[in-house]
C-alpha cells in the first residue's frame, strides 16, 4: 500500500518556482528523508503535504485518497501527523498537561468538542504511555520551560504520536540539539517508528543516513536522484551539488 503519492507537483510564489514538476511515492512502513540545501523546497514540500499551504497543480494521495483538496484536520482523521520545527508546546504547563491537551484535541478533532469518547483516566493512561516512550515520565510534572532544549524535542515528537498517526512527518526533529542530543534524538526516533511510515527533513546527515531506509535529494524544487543511504553516498552529482558543497 502507498502511504503516500505525489504526482507532477508544481508550487509557484509569485515567479518564484519552489517545486517543479516533482512525483514521488512512499511505501507504507518505509522511513524516507528529503534532503537538499538550503531553499531547495523541502519545507513548502512539507507544507503542501501537510495541507497548509495549497498546491499550485498536481495531485497528492494519502493511502490511496486524494487529498489534494483535503484541509490539514480532515488530513489528521486519515492518519497524518506533522511535527513542526518550531516548537508547539505550552511553556508554562506541565508536561503531563501538554500531553493530555494534545490528546483531547485530536478527540475533540474527530469526535466533536462536547462528546469525549475517551474518559479522563483513559487520557491520563495515554499521556503516561505517550511520556514513557519519550524517558519523560518521570518528569511529567516539570514546567515545559525547565527541561531541557533536547528534552523540548522529544517532547514535541510525543505531541505528534498523539493522534496515532499513520504517516508522520518529521520538520527537521535534530535542530538545535549538540551532538550528543542528536544521536539520542535520532536512536528515539528508531525507537519510536518501529513499523510507521515517515518521512523526514533534517541537516543532520549522521541522523538522516542512520535513521532512513530511502533518501530523496531535491534541488531547485526537483529531484535529482533517489536512493537507499548507500546508493546516495555513491552519487557523485549528489556529492557534489550538496555533500561536498557546504557546512551542513
Ligand atoms: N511563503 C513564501 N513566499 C515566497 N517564497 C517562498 C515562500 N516559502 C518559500 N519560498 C521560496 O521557495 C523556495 C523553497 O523554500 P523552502 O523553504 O521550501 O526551502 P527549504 O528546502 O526548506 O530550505 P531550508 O533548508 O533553508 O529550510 C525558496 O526559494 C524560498 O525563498
Ligand atoms: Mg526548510
Amino acid at each position: 500500500m502507498k502511504a503516500l503519492e505525489i504526482k507532477n507537483l508544481y508550487k509557484y510564489f509569485g515567479g518564484i518556482q519552489a517545486i517543479h514538476d516533482l512525483s514521488m511515492n512512499l511505501d507504507e512502513g518505509i522511513k524516507k528523508a528529503i534532503i537538499g540545501p538550503n531553499g531547495a523546497g523541502k519545507t513548502t514540500l512539507f507544507n503542501i503535504i501537510n495541507g497548509l499551504l495549497p498546491a499550485t497543480s498536481g495531485k497528492i494521495s494519502l493511502f490511496g485518497r486524494d487529498i489534494t483538496h483535503m484541509s490539514i484536520h480532515q488530513r489528521t482523521q486519515l492518519g497524518l501527523a506533522r511535527s513542526f520545527q518550531t516548537t508547539r508546546l505550552l511553556f508554562e504547563l506541565s508536561l503531563l498537561d501538554n500531553i493530555m491537551l494534545a490528546i483531547q484535541g485530536t478527540q475533540s478533532s474527530r469526535f466533536g468538542l462536547f462528546r469525549p469518547v475517551m474518559g479522563y483516566s483513559h487520557i491520563v493512561a495515554k499521556a503516561q504511555k505517550l511520556l514513557e516512550l519519550v524517558d519523560l515520565w518521570e518528569k511529567r510534572n516539570e514546567m515545559v520551560l525547565n527541561i531541557a532544549h533536547g528534552e523540548q524535542r522529544k517532547m514535541e515528537i510525543a505531541l505528534s504520536l498523539a493522534s496515532e498517526p499513520r504517516l508522520l512527518l518529521l520538520d527537521e526533529p535534530a535542530s538545535g540539539l549538540t551532538t550528543s542530543e542528536r544521536a539520542e534524538i535520532a536512536q528515539l526516533i528508531l525507537r519510536l517508528t518501529e513499523n510507521r511510515t515517515i518521512l523526514i527533513v533534517d541537516h543532520d546527515m549522521d541522523l538522516v543516513f542512520n535513521i532512513s531506509d530511502r533518501i530523496l535529494v531535491l534541488h531547485y524544487g526537483k529531484i535529482i536522484s533517489e536512493g537507499t543511504p548507500d546508493e546516495i553516498r555513491a552519487n557523485e552529482r549528489v556529492m557534489e551539488i550538496y555533500l561536498g558543497g557546504g557546512e551542513d
